[in-house]
């Protein structure tokens, strides 16, 4: 009769690698919070603007995105429109929704 085998040495680095893996996926940024990160060159980091633009973050996110589809789908007038046009709408969905996750901007830190 043949003996029951032993763990194989393999059992130790595959429970590692699963390990690591289950981190890897719960470390995932949020949905939209890298699309959002190309937002900060203009509107300042995670949406709060140092100065001049308006900030992005704590809005409500149905407005803002109905205000970036209109603007993707309209003849673009400025650099604004030309952003919007570069997502698509699921894109836009994910984008506004991640920004209204955000806490509001305090008043006198930047925002207009
Ligand atoms: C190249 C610079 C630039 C980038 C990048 C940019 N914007 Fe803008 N954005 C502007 C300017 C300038 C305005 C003001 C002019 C206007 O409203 O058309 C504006 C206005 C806005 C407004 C209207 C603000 C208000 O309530 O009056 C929203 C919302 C907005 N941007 C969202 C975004 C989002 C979301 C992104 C990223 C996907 C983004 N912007 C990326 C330049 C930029």
């Amino acid at each position: 009769m043949k003996p029951r085998q032993a763990p194989t040495p393999l059992t130790v680095p595959l429970t590692v690698a699963l390990a690591t893996l289950t981190s890897i996926v719960s470390a995932a940024p949020p949905p939209g919070q890298l699309l959002s990160s190309m937002c900060a060159q203009c509107h300042g980091t995670n949406g709060q603007a140092v100065s001049g633009i308006a900030s992005i973050r704590g809005k409500n996110a149905d407005e803002m995105y109905k205000k970036l589809l209109e603007r993707s789908k309209r003849p673009p007038e400025n650099i604004m429109d030309l952003q919007a046009r570069a997502f698509t709408s699921a894109q836009l969905r994910q984008i506004a929704n991640y920004l209204a996750s955000l806490a509001p901007v305090e008043s006198g830190t930047g925002d207009e």
